[in-house]
């Protein structure tokens, strides 16, 4: 069956996604085990599709999601892959519900480890857990001068196996001696459990910036998100935002279009529609300032991007027809619209523009 009508969707390059994580592994060493990062929906290229291709190709060994419902959607897909909740579990109850399908929490207070030790005595099973420090990231995370006591106090509790330690880095990609500080605060941590024996097996601190930038972070295992999706330099983008064409009109010299007439047809003018915008995450922000591929060639959004549908002038692709596929984010016949573009002329960064894309934009699995 046609899963969908309205000619907008997201093409999600599986052969592109499983290679850059095979590429990032041959940057970071054979041995290193690998956390792919698909928390919010995989920043928005479908954690279910993301997950599975991972794991078929068996191009990572764990998976990071934010939530225990994030971490259920994969169970429930047949994603079987250790699965790390990233974010701290609360209201408590949520414990039970990870643990009962083996998604692994973060523990980053004794009070929060308690309820963990709790869930492993109701369900009559050890609970793996990853303890997280707080170098410099001022989130969430025990401070680094109390963190051996409280991975002391953990590996004293019942029901309770530290499996794991991490930290999160905040400036790895622009800032190596902020990025030094946190490592060797982290450091300090090991190296203080190191003497009691009591260092967990798997220790992580990078995320894809850290992984590639800082071989000192890297420790056992290395937590890419940006890279994986190809947002990083030297990866190949996963994620092509398609439109349509829907509808054309010649338009002449100071015709306005959309709303608030903030545009107004400096010539005789094709102006095209596409079935795409705001409602599906393409930011309003964009109006009268992005651009977008038809037949190889950038064709500027002209007037206010709309809840449903966005304009672009056409003018000089004259071969433009209703059905012509348009592309928003990615390439098409050599030319290409990054999304990192799209964020900064929105003032933001790329995570936030592919994870903006709503639900109502179908994720199409090509290439596996
Ligand atoms: C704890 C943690 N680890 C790893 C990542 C992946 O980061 P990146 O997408 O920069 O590789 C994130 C993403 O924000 C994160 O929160």
């Amino acid at each position: 069956m046609r899963r969908f009508f309205r000619p907008t969707w997201a093409e999600i390059d599986l052969g592109a996604l499983v290679g850059n994580l095979r590429h990032l592994r041959k940057r970071v060493g054979p041995r290193m085990k690998l956390m792919f990062v698909v928390k919010a929906n995989a920043y928005g290229h479908d954690a279910v599709l993301c997950a599975l291709a991972a794991q078929k190709a068996r191009a990572a060994d764990w998976l990071g999601v934010s939530s225990v419902e994030e971490g259920l959607a994969l169970r429930t897909s047949g994603v079987n892959l250790p699965v790390l909740v990233l974010g701290s579990l609360y209201p408590f109850e949520s414990v039970l519900a990870a643990a009962a399908h083996d998604l692994t929490p973060i523990v980053a207070s004794l009070e929060s480890a308690r309820r963990v030790a709790e869930a492993a005595a109701r369900l009559r099973r050890v609970i793996n857990i990853h303890v997280k420090v707080d170098t410099g990231m001022g989130r969430i995370g025990v401070r680094p001068d109390a963190a051996p006591a409280l991975v002391r106090e953990l590996s004293a509790l019942r029901g309770i196996r530290v499996q794991g330690l991490y930290t999160h880095m905040a400036k790895a990609e622009d800032d190596r001696a902020f990025t030094e500080r946190q490592l060797s605060a982290f450091r300090k941590v090991l190296k203080a459990l190191d003497k009691e024996g009591l260092r967990p097996p798997l220790v992580h601190a990078a995320n894809s910036a850290a992984a590639l930038r800082h071989p000192g972070a890297r420790f056992d295992l290395v937590r890419p998100g940006l890279a994986a999706y190809g947002l990083y330099e030297g990866f190949s983008p996963v994620l092509t935002l398609k439109s349509k064409i829907i509808y054309t009109k010649t338009v002449g010299k100071g015709t306005p279009v959309s709303y608030g007439a903030a545009w107004r047809a400096k010539r005789a003018s094709r102006i095209a529609t596409l079935p795409i915008g705001y409602g599906d995450g393409y930011p309003r922000a964009l109006s009268n300032k992005a651009s977008v591929l038809v037949g190889g060639k950038r064709c500027p959004v002209v007037g206010r991007v709309t809840m449903d549908q966005v304009m672009i002038d056409v003018t000089d692709v004259p071969r433009a027809r209703v059905g012509d596929d348009a592309v928003l984010i990615g390439s098409q016949d050599g030319a290409s619209i990054p999304a990192a573009e799209l964020a900064r002329a929105c003032g933001t960064i790329s995570y936030e523009t592919v994870t903006a894309l709503s639900g109502r934009v179908p994720r199409v699995g090509v290439g596996a």
